[in-house]
């Protein structure tokens, strides 16, 4: 197995913990990055008990200024980089279509903002590594990986924010793919339900509710193959893709029987 150096934002908890743990005991070294510190040096405890490499670097995405400073301290713990995950991620409701800019601007910081932070600080050791191509090292073309969400598939009851900075995310990278197709590879990632410190807070029914560990093996394995786009689970992507071709069937029929009469629902 070949060794990587991967950067994942969002790594000090759900998805992106688990993506770190089990990409580091199969030999990878992760760089994992948070807002939160303290979480970060556990889980780089937790990886060395069963030999894994984890490097904390405390990073808040949506830190606009840092991009180059991000740039030179990833250089300086790793070397360069083959492979980013972005991972960080912000989900906050809208209740009764009520739309506060404020809401929205958390909610894109992070999601779309700070993915495009994220990026461009990988970006150059990216390129780096696709100028460079060691090939004793067989790693292959770098990759990007954009964690977005099922949730972007179609409209779902108070996802106007959360949604449509997922949709955001996918058409940045689906474009980011087009403009690097020559030297990096792009994954979307679209989970559906995974129980995380996210998913806490949802008071309403989650269809197809995976672990944190069956969703990183999914991505991990859809990722090695270098696939455009990663759906899962497969039951609630084609719920939510079929009606959504016929857009009146979802949005007059299904749709509406998602929203409760006095509060909101929904969200993957
Ligand atoms: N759980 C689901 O059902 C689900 C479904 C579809 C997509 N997703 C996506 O999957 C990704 C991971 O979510 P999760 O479910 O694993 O949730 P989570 O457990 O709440 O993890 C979110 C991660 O993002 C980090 N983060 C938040 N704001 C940040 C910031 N400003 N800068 C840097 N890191 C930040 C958090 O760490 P700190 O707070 O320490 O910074 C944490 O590590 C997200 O992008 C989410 O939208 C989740």
């Amino acid at each position: 197995m070949s060794n990587k150096r991967i950067w994942i934002t969002g790594a000090s908890s759900g998805i992106g913990s688990e993506l770190a743990l089990q990409l580091a005991s199969v030999g990878h070294t992760v760089v994992c990055s948070a807002r939160g510190e303290d979480k970060l040096q556990a889980l780089a405890l937790q990886a060395a008990e069963s030999s894994g490499e984890i490097i904390p670097m405390a990073y808040d995405v949506t830190e606009d200024s840092k991009t180059a400073f991000v740039t030179e301290q990833l250089k300086s713990l790793v070397g360069g980089l083959d492979m980013m995950i972005i991972c960080a991620g912000r989900c906050e409701y809208v209740d009764n279509a009520k739309l506060e800019t404020d809401l929205f601007r958390r909610v894109y910081d992070v999601n779309v903002f700070g993915a495009v932070n994220a990026t461009t600080a990988a970006l150059p050791l990216l390129e780096e590594s696709a100028a460079n191509a060691d090939r004793s090292r067989e790693v292959g073309k770098p990759q990007i990986v954009a964690i977005a969400s099922l949730s972007a598939v179609t409209g779902l009851p108070r996802a106007e924010a959360y949604g449509s900075s997922k949709a955001a995310m996918i058409y940045l990278f689906n474009t980011l793919r087009l403009d690097l197709q020559k030297r990096i590879d792009v994954t979307v990632v679209n989970p559906g339900f995974v129980a995380t410190e996210m998913t806490k807070q949802n008071d309403f029914p989650m269809p197809f509710m995976m672990q944190p560990a069956e969703a990183a093996e999914c991505i991990i394995k859809g990722v090695a193959k270098r696939k455009l786009t990663v759906n899962f689970p497969l039951r609630l992507w084609l719920s939510l893709k079929l009606p959504s071709l016929i857009p009146a069937v979802w949005y007059r029929w299904l749709g509406p029987r998602l929203v409760r009469p006095e509060n909101g629902q929904q969200q993957p």
